[in-house]
């Protein structure tokens, strides 16, 4: 069987997929931890099974569970990627990326993404130093203003600044509810079916806010009550509780228990929006900067193929 691999199309991209999912059990959950769409990760790992030409998982109830011959896969990838982390490694130091530091500014909207290619980054490059802020939008700017990272990662870069800004992935704000609202599986909703409900609302500074704002704007604000909650955590646990709907992130939504919330069908929804991942114009790249730079290009082009 192994003799064969090199005249199939193995990719390392299908082993990864193949030991998140292995790792999560699911893969819905392996789907949301690598930011892909659910049918992307299943395509792969029918390729994979394909190339390998035998079943690796099996399902028992919700659940799957790798056969013996995905559980030897499993094992052959973690040596497979520990090589291959080992050698860039080795020619990260070859290159004099033994020492450094990286800093990394992010709104908060992308805390469920940044971490991911950070730990990567730091797996790859284990004597760089990173140092990570969260804020919202506005602090973020004024680090930014400050010049006093390296990187920025906005969904609304300020444009009256000189930047670079390179889009990374799609951003969309959804409107949710708690899972029992009686709205929760009507198609074509308008604002005015929804004008009794308290709309809980980031607060002044932050870049989801500045986005509702400017939706509103452009469609006619409706008729809500508002009332500002200063965090994406606190939104979702209040909806949860049936306190109001809020727009957020759904990126935001990726790492809680299923059966919650529900994503409301208004009609104009969800906002578009997209993360960049933002320079000074003039900035001098540090060796480490540099690498994390190319590190997470790596990263996109994985996920885009
Ligand atoms: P923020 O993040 O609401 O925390 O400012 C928003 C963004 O995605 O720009």
């Amino acid at each position: 069987m192994i003799k064969s691999f090199h005249t199939r199309q193995l990719t390392f991209r299908q082993l990864e997929i193949f030991r998140s999912v292995a790792d999560c059990g699911s893969v819905t959950d392996a789907a949301k931890t690598l930011h892909l769409a659910q049918p992307t990760v299943s395509t792969q790992l029918a390729k994979l099974a394909q190339t390998t030409q035998t079943a690796l998982f099996e399902q028992v109830g919700k659940k799957l569970y790798l056969t013996d011959a995905g559980q030897e896969l499993l094992e052959a990838s973690r040596d497979l990627f520990a090589v291959l982390e080992n050698l860039e490694m080795r020619l990260a130091k070859r290159a004099g990326l033994s020492f450094g530091h990286l800093r990394l500014s992010a709104v908060t909207t992308s805390k469920y993404l940044v971490p991911t290619w950070l730990g990567s980054f730091c797996r790859l490059y284990p004597s760089i130093e990173p140092e990570f802020n969260v804020g919202n939008r506005a602090e973020i700017i004024a680090r930014l203003r400050q010049n006093l990272d390296d990187f920025y990662i906005f969904s609304h870069p300020p444009r009256e600044l000189d930047i670079n800004a390179q889009p990374i992935t799609d951003n969309p704000l959804v409107l949710i509810a708690p899972q029992d609202h009686p709205l929760a599986n009507q198609a074509d909703l308008t604002w005015s079916d929804l004008r009794n409900e308290r709309f809980l609302i980031r607060e002044q500074g932050s870049g989801t806010r500045f986005a509702i704002e400017g939706f509103f704007k452009e469609y006619g604000a409706p008729h809500l009550r508002p009332l500002t909650i200063a965090s994406n955590e606190a939104i979702k646990e209040s909806v949860v509780a049936g306190l109001g709907i809020a727009i957020i992130s759904r990126h935001a939504l990726s790492h809680m228990a299923p059966g919650n919330l529900v994503e409301l069908q208004v009609k104009e929804l969800p906002i578009k929006s997209r993360w960049y991942l933002v320079t000074p114009q003039g900035k001098v790249a540090s060796p480490a900067a540099q690498a994390f730079y190319e590190h997470v290009n790596r990263l996109l082009d994985d996920i885009a193929q």
